[in-house]
């Protein structure tokens, strides 16, 4: 068991405190909001009562066991003191996490592990220059009790101990540690996402599809196949022949970079911004968020169960 600081408790703050919690380590959480810090307890007993739910934790773990495992408190250095390794999950704004880093230098032993969970920034150059040794990148997913992906990222000059410990810790949660060999914005997982996004946008926009047929083509056409066999391997089963023909053939052009979609800009102006407003892309009106969230969350871990049963194919 560690001591574990868990910097800002929005979405993925306090979701990596219960990963961390769940899996029996000593949190200490803070944030610059006492309002957020004070909605912690009432999200971390719904969570855990999905997982009940779901069979995916015992109910002897009970919300107030793993709540009590989470020390919150408004103050940085009490939240840092004494813990060897402190990860940053602030607001996505870089001078915001600049000087949450200088602090932190002020305040942290030389030995502390710094790590951030950052999207898309390379929060290395934001680092004082003495902690880049004990730096790392360890990005969760959200929900970060759900999903089990970490992306584990060196810096420059961060000591591969520091990489083989955040590994280390990970694999001890139960989760799926991915160490990269250097940053990229978005990781893997993000980038693809990205690509996906970029193609279902000119769809939308060039009026090819509905959304509902775009999820269809994804849920029944792409999602089986992924779980049990990736992207490479499924190329391999495909035959890499018929890949490089398709390359050279050159009868599918990947879409140009865009900075805006007609149809999301709509959707938006008209507040159409998500489940949390009701509707987006799909008319979610006459259930609540929380409803919605929960179904979500069912679903997914019921998939997660399945994977798990089934297996990915051997040798990939
Ligand atoms: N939302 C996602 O799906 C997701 C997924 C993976 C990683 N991330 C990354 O995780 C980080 C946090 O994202 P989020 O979605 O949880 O944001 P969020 O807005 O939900 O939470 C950020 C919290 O940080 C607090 N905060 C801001 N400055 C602070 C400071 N100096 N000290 C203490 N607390 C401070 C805010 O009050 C807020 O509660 C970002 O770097 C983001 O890129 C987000």
């Amino acid at each position: 068991m560690s001591e574990i600081a868990v910097l800002g408790a929005g979405l993925m703050g306090h979701g990596i405190a219960l990963v961390l919690a769940l899996g029996g380590h000593a949190v200490r959480l803070t944030d610059g909001s006492d309002a957020v810090l004070d909605r912690v307890p009432g999200l971390i007993a719904a969570a855990v009562e999905t997982l009940h739910e779901a069979g995916a934790l015992d109910r002897t773990e009970t919300a107030e066991a793993v709540t009590a495992r989470i020390r919150r408190s408004g103050d940085l250095a009490e939240t840092v003191a004494g813990a060897e390794l402190v990860i940053e999950a602030i607001t996505e704004n870089p001078e915001a996490k600049r000087a949450l880093f200088a602090e932190l230098d002020r305040l942290c032993p030389p030995e502390t592990i710094l790590a951030s969970n950052t999207s898309y920034l390379d929060v290395f150059p934001l680092i004082p220059a003495a902690r880049q040794r004990r730096a790392v990148i360890a990005h969760w997913y959200t929900p970060p009790y759900i999903v089990d992906l970490v992306d584990v990222v060196p810096g420059p000059e961060t000591d591969p101990e520091v990489v083989g410990f955040i590994r280390d810790l990970v694999l001890g949660l139960g989760q799926v540690p991915i160490v990269l060999q250097r940053f990229v914005p978005g990781y893997i997982a993000n980038r693809i996402q990205q690509a996906i996004s970029a193609e279902v946008y000119r769809l939308l926009d060039e009026g090819v599809a509905s959304p509902r047929e775009i999820d269809d083509a994804i849920i029944h056409g792409l999602a089986l196949r992924i779980p049990v066999l990736g992207h490479l391997a499924k190329a391999d089963f495909t035959g890499l022949e018929l890949q490089r023909h398709a390359l050279r053939n050159g009868t599918y052009q990947p879409p140009p970079p865009r900075s805006r979609s007609d149809i999301l800009d709509r959707l938006c102006e008209e507040g159409r911004t998500g489940v949390m407003a009701g509707r987006g892309y799909f008319d979610w009106s006459g259930r609540s968020p929380e409803e919605l969230f929960r179904e979500r969350d069912r679903k997914l871990l019921a998939l997660k169960q399945a994977m798990k049963r089934v297996g990915r194919m051997e040798g990939a």
